[in-house]
């Protein structure tokens, strides 16, 4: 049994990542302007161009704005501790590099497999937001009629084959559940295979690539905010935090934290800035920077985006996959407007349709950062012994994990393809708080099992800072957790099954493959000092 434990615990020798990394190839070529730059590119998505309208409708109303920062400043704890690690292991890789070196081999193994929310499950949520605003484009150009022909799936309007085989409705106590009445998101399938496609033939973004699209990105939203500031009516902010509904969730302060918890996914992506350490050029200054920079640039976006949606438009009508298109529609900027026969009306509007394009750039390019750390993660974790070879398998020619790609495309296709985002969504949040209060943790276990680790960074506060973060992330988790048992016990066990069968897949996956051909076991095994 000692022994068991003994091996669980193994730890990558941070000596040993660190002699990795000062081998690394890489270049030190970026600044805080970058980093910062990077961050904001992996952050804005899905979560402010779909996902806000959800919240405000059902959960916080206007006091949506609270629950952005609530659930940002939950994120910069732990991007400070994100910085601490980056720093003491200035490694390309990621938090399953961390938890390897800190804490061993079984808590990098629950790393890497929380990993798989927060990049493969959410690039499947990003490719369902991505989908919507597809659709909506193509329906400007009359294309949508005959292959998205709007349709009612369970009372809800949607388009035949861009929706999800399994639906997300709420009955009028607020009581939510998952009938299986959609058919196939077809659009967010061709979106992840296209992305997977662009990823096996080796094509990712340039840093130049990123920059312009951070650029459209913020433009778009600070458009948004310069025409719609004008058309904002105070009363729509009242009540600001709206009284508590049916459930605890909906509405009222507790409202606002199930808000926090499910927007929190709308500031993922912040970690990217950690896991470019081995390539910038000042890592104990610039990482962080980089970190808090990009999510202070993102909260002041969403606050102000959120704070002018909901003052055009009273909040029970932002339930839509497309809520800043919603609140333009609502502005009825007809200066705006040119000719357009193909439609009904006879016009489109140029604004809107800015919007919608910038979107559909913003979340592709978020897709395609997304599937590419996954591919990344899960081919360090392939070279570690923990995964089969199939996801280590490079091209000779391509160079690039081309086998793992397509098994991993494939999978995230089926999960955009079958599930709503709102299920999705939970998924990635709660996944994602619990790797961000393991990195926390790390912070606070390092201190004390390794005080004279150079860091060049240090979270200022130190164990109490990081043990702020464990709190703030766990209490996000709990607050996506519980709502998955409460559905369960009212007859929809559909989130938990799925989370409970994620579980178990992870611990069958290690079980029988990664502690068998585990590469660091195998080498104690040969030379145990
Ligand atoms: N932060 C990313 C988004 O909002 C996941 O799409």
């Amino acid at each position: 049994m000692s022994n068991l434990l003994t091996r669980l615990g193994m730890k990558k020798p941070i000596a040993r990542i660190q002699a990795e990394a000062a081998g690394s190839p890489l270049k030190r070529t970026l600044g805080p302007l970058n980093l910062i730059s990077l961050g904001v590119g992996a952050i804005i998505g899905a979560g402010i161009f779909v996902i806000t309208g959800e919240v405000a409708s059902g959960y916080a109303g206007p006091a949506v704005i609270i629950s952005f920062v609530l659930a940002g400043f939950a994120c910069a704890l732990a991007g400070l501790c994100y910085a601490e690690l980056a720093s003491t292991m200035p490694v390309s890789g990621s938090a399953y590099t961390y938890a390897y070196g800190s804490m061993g081999e079984i808590a990098a193994w629950v790393m890497g497999w929380l990993l798989v929310l927060e990049y493969g499950v959410s690039a499947a949520s990003v490719a369902v937001g991505w989908s919507g605003y597809m659709v909506s484009i193509l329906n400007d150009f009359g294309v949508s009629q005959h292959l998205f022909p709007p349709i009612e799936y369970a009372g809800r309007e949607g388009h035949m084959w861009a929706t999800p085989l399994i639906q997300y409705v709420t009955d009028e106590n607020g009581q939510g559940s998952f009938p299986f009445t959609g058919t196939f998101n077809l659009m967010a399938a061709i979106g992840i295979a296209s992305v997977t496609a662009l990823l096996v033939m080796g094509i990712k973004e340039s840093a130049n690539v990123n920059n312009a699209i951070v650029v459209i990105k913020v433009l778009v939203l600070l458009a948004f905010i310069a025409v719609g500031i004008a058309y904002i009516n105070p009363a729509n902010w009242q009540p600001f935090i709206p009284p508590a509904g049916q459930t605890w969730d909906q509405f009222g302060y507790g409202g606002v934290l199930r808000g926090a918890a499910i927007i929190f996914y709308a500031y993922l992506g912040f970690e990217a800035v950690s896991t470019a350490a081995a390539e910038s050029k000042n890592p104990s200054r610039d990482v962080p920077v980089g970190i808090l920079g990009a999510l202070i640039v993102c909260t002041l976006i969403y606050m102000v985006v959120a704070a002018v949606m909901t003052g055009i438009v009273p909040y029970p009508e932002l339930a839509s996959p497309a809520p800043i298109a919603v609140a333009i529609d609502r502005m009825a900027l007809t200066w705006a407007d040119f000719s357009a026969p193909w439609v009904e009306g006879g016009s489109l509007n140029a604004v809107s349709l800015m919007i919608k394009l910038g979107a559909v750039l913003g979340l592709g390019s978020v897709m395609l950062v997304l599937v590419y750390g996954q591919t990344r993660i899960f081919y360090t974790m392939a070279r570690d012994g923990l995964l089969p070879k199939v996801f280590a398998n490079v091209h000779p020619k391509l160079q690039t994990p081309w086998t793992g790609t397509i098994v991993l495309g494939m999978l995230i296709t089926i999960a955009a393809s079958f599930l709503p985002i709102r299920i999705l969504g939970d998924l990635v949040s709660m996944g994602t708080a619990l790797a961000f209060a393991i990195v926390c943790f790390s912070v606070i276990y390092l201190r004390i099992t390794h005080p004279e680790l150079e860091r060049p960074f240090r979270v200022p506060g130190g164990v109490y800072t990081a043990g702020a973060g464990i709190i703030a992330c766990l209490g996000l988790a709990a607050f996506n957790f519980v709502p998955m048992i409460q559905h369960a016990m009212n007859d929809n066990p559909l989130p938990l099954m799925l989370l409970g069968g994620y579980a178990v897949t992870g611990a069958a996956i290690y079980a029988a493959y990664g502690f068998w051909h585990s590469r660091l076991a195998k080498e104690n095994a040969e030379d145990p000092e």
